[in-house]
């Protein structure tokens, strides 16, 4: 597999450089449709060229689809519905039997009279979800993608399939794109925040990063799966240009550019109608629009048709057939012998069941899984798991404030350790470990859990957060080996106080714990009443109670949904660390001390209150989930509505500055727009700057004010100045038009600005002018 090494050796090279490393800038001209990024890094765009479609990429195409086809009719029925329907749900010890390795979330054994190998999966979203594996806790996904550099995505997806094959998993089930509508929603930790071209290209990346390591990458959950309360029954009413334009752009451009071998359907219905069981999701748009070849897999349960869902075009159920134990809780199979049942009586056709089948075999052939299964009982090379984990963090922190205490004139951060006598570290656990996210979602700690008294016990069931043993405290205590640097855990706010008055600096954890199934109460930092398993006390009142007495305070944030900061004036710094990984306490101390320059910016907003939220209260008693704010969708809403967020997507601090000049645009003969502009770093530290594109489409159309289409991560020495160039594929500057249920680009006259944020006072800006486009 040529293409498959290239993107492997590109993006494994992209995190053992440890830090980030671009290429010079070249404008390429790019047709409708292809990846919108001229660059990010030399790397990437290695990895990004060969994924394209090539004769080489069709060729292993065609092999796949003839070697598929024919094995397709060696199969008996029998042998056909065994292959599309999963047995049990290894991880909890349901269903089965299984092989004795396999845990993960779902088993389908293969025929090996034909060759065809098991299928074994697990959940993947950010580290491979198998209990006892020693897999890599890497930072969730909200935190790559805050780092904006695709080549990382890559090296995420790649690091995450190498642990997945060799524990002798070939699929994994992590690369979730819903987008964050619903701030709110359990699961925002595990997607990629609220822009559909952030997160679509995002996705592709990791995608093709899991698929160079011969394991199928999944996208999910197909679709507007954007809130967890009542997330199986409800219905998400949405028009079809919204749909197009938000979430399902982020799914197109994920499955269009990252070739996904799998696309897991979701729990909820869209329109009236379940989301397996929708025929203009699975086939009219996903298979037949967007050219999918892989197969279409049901979210856990959410299957509740045969003949429904398979005409509809779900290819495989899972959990699938859990023998006796499936009516004990109350799972049933609608894919084994019913399935079986609707192809003999004709109601549905066998070519239908032969293309369920040859959908997964001509993905695991085309990605080397039938020729090269993997072998189960290998070890995770945890060192190198660690250095990857190391690696995303330091790109995933975001800086957000970086004010100065009274009397002095500089930032608070970074520290100079040789200036500090004492440090006091308070809260969040903060002496033993960092907070992951909870659910399927989560990866066990490979070392047990930091945080006893609230056992764990099963990430899919529990309500107790697991804590990955990487201490900020003891991290800190090594930065400033000279300095007294104490711990106070928090519960007693007047002394933690009392010692920050007398203290250099005070350094304040807060932690908000999220998780599958369920959603966030509001956006304020938990306290023991509104989540008891996790929170000792009320974080807001601590917070308070040290920035009234301490000289300077800096508060590190480790959380999954945005939270609201009422105490925000009152203290000097706040680092966004989202859920940071097995090596966050290392890297929240890099960041700290400045052996790191914070890179990375908001893939969401944060707002100042629910209030200003699109749906201001999630109401658990009306099933109809109304996108009633259309195509305001994240920052687009604010932008409508003129409502100043706390803090903009996009936005994020350095330790330098960097200044923006010369943009100019043009187009080239395929309508595609290219924006060339210089970013100088204009302080005194090397950096690494995200440089976004934002355009504004001519008045008329109906359009929110503002969309990104394109963004440059450029990384510069102190006084080092990049020309960047940036190309706008036309199509993200098109609309959905609903007559003729296609993209439409509008002449005319486009405003394209250059800015370090959506909300940069400092933007540059340029009209471009731009043909029809059908
Ligand atoms: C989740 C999926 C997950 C599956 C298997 C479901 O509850 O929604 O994201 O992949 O379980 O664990």
């Amino acid at each position: 597999m040529r293409i498959a090494k290239q993107i492997a050796v590109a993006v494994a090279g992209a995190l053992c450089a440890g830090s980030v490393a671009y290429a010079d800038q070249a404008a390429t001209s790019n047709t409708w449709g292809s990846s919108p990024f001229s660059i990010v890094s030399q790397f990437f765009s290695q990895a990004s060229a060969a994924a394209q479609p090539s004769a080489d990429w069709k060729e292993k195409g065609d092999i796949a689809d003839r070697r598929a086809a024919v094995l397709v009719s060696q199969l008996t029925l029998d042998e056909k519905i065994q292959l599309v329907h999963g047995t049990g749900i290894p991880t909890v010890g349901l269903g089965g039997p299984f092989p004795s390795w396999v845990q993960g979330a779902g088993y389908i054994p293969g025929v090996s009279r034909l060759g065809i190998p098991p299928l074994a999966t697990a959940d993947s979203a950010g580290g491979v979800n198998v209990q006892n594996a020693h897999t890599t806790a890497l930072p969730a996904p909200i935190g790559l993608a805050s780092s904006w550099n695709v080549a990382l995505a890559g090296a995420y997806g790649t690091r995450i399939a190498r642990e997945l094959r060799v524990l002798g998993y070939a699929e994994g089930l992590g690369g979730g794109v819903n987008l964050a509508r619903e701030p709110r929603d359990g699961r925002t930790f595990e997607y990629m925040g609220e822009d559909p071209v952030l997160t679509g290209t995002m996705s592709a990346a990791r995608t093709m990063g899991t698929q160079s390591q011969n394991v199928i990458a999944t996208v999910k959950h197909y679709a507007m799966n954007d809130q967890e309360t009542n997330r199986m029954t409800s219905n998400s009413v949405v028009d079809e240009r919204t749909m197009r334009e938000t979430e399902l752009l982020a799914f197109e451009i994920a499955v269009r550019e990252g070739h996904p071998g799998n696309v897991m359907c979701s729990y909820n219905l869209v329109n009236g109608v379940y989301a397996c069981q929708n025929p203009e999701l699975l086939t009219t748009i996903l298979k037949n629009e967007w050219g999918f070849k892989g197969k279409v897999q049901s979210d856990w349960t959410a299957n509740h048709s045969t003949v429904a869902s398979a005409m509809a075009g779900l290819d495989e159920e899972q959990p699938g057939d859990l023998g006796a134990a499936g009516a004990g809780f109350g799972i049933q199979s609608y894919f084994s012998s019913a399935l079986k049942a609707a192809v003999q009586a004709g109601s549905v056709p066998v070519s239908r069941l032969n293309d369920m089948v040859f959908r997964k075999l001509r993905t695991m052939i085309a990605l080397g899984i039938l020729d090269n299964p993997p072998t189960p009982g290998g070890s995770v090379d945890q060192t190198a798991g660690n250095r990857d984990a190391l690696a995303v963090a330091h790109e995933s922190i975001v800086l957000l404030k970086n004010g100065s205490a009274s009397g002095s004139n500089q930032p608070v951060l970074p520290l100079a350790a040789g200036g500090l006598h004492s440090i006091v570290v308070i809260g969040g656990h903060a002496d033993v470990g960092v907070l992951s996210g909870g659910g399927s979602g989560g990866v066990p700690a490979a070392d047990g859990n930091a945080v006893s008294g609230c056992q764990s016990g099963n990430p899919l069931l529990s309500t107790c957060a697991t804590w990955y043993k990487s201490s900020p405290y003891t991290a800190i205590k090594a930065k400033a080996p000279q300095a007294t640097v104490t711990f106070f855990d928090g519960t007693n706010a007047a002394a933690a106080a009392s010692a920050a008055a007398s203290a250099d600096v005070a350094i304040v954890f807060a932690t908000q714990w999220e998780s599958e199934g369920t959603d966030l109460a509001n956006l304020s930092l938990p306290d023991n009443k509104a989540d008891p398993s996790n929170q000792l006390y009320d974080q807001n009142a601590l917070i308070n109670a040290v920035a009234a007495k301490a000289k300077r305070i800096i508060v590190v944030l480790e959380n999954g949904s945005p939270v609201t900061m009422p105490w925000l004036a009152s203290v000097h710094g706040v680092v966004e660390a989202w859920y940071p990984g097995v090596q966050g306490g290392q890297a929240i101390a890099d960041i700290l001390f400045g052996d790191v320059n914070p890179s990375a910016k908001l893939p969401i907003t944060f707002p100042r209150q629910e209030a200003d939220l699109p749906q201001p209260t999630i109401d658990p008693n009306n099933l109809n989930v109304v996108y009633s704010e259309g195509l305001l969708m994240g920052y687009r809403w604010y932008d409508a509505k003129n409502i100043d967020p706390l803090f903009p997507f996009g936005y994020g601090l350095s330790y330098t500055t960097y200044s923006y000049s010369g943009l100019r645009t043009r187009t080239d003969h395929g309508g595609n727009v290219i924006a060339t502009f210089t970013v100088a770093n204009t302080g005194s530290r090397a950096g690494a700057e995200v440089a976004q594109v934002y355009a504004t489409l001519p008045p008329g159309l109906g359009e929110p004010p503002q969309r990104l289409v394109g963004w440059a991560k450029v990384a510069l020495r102190a006084g080092q100045s990049q020309q960047v160039n940036v190309v706008i594929p036309a199509r993200r500057l098109a609309t959905w038009n609903v007559t003729t249920h296609s993209w439409q680009v509008h002449g005319g006259s486009y405003e394209i600005r250059a800015a370090s944020s959506s909300r940069d006072t400092n933007a540059l800006s340029e009209r471009v002018s731009v043909g029809d486009m059908h």
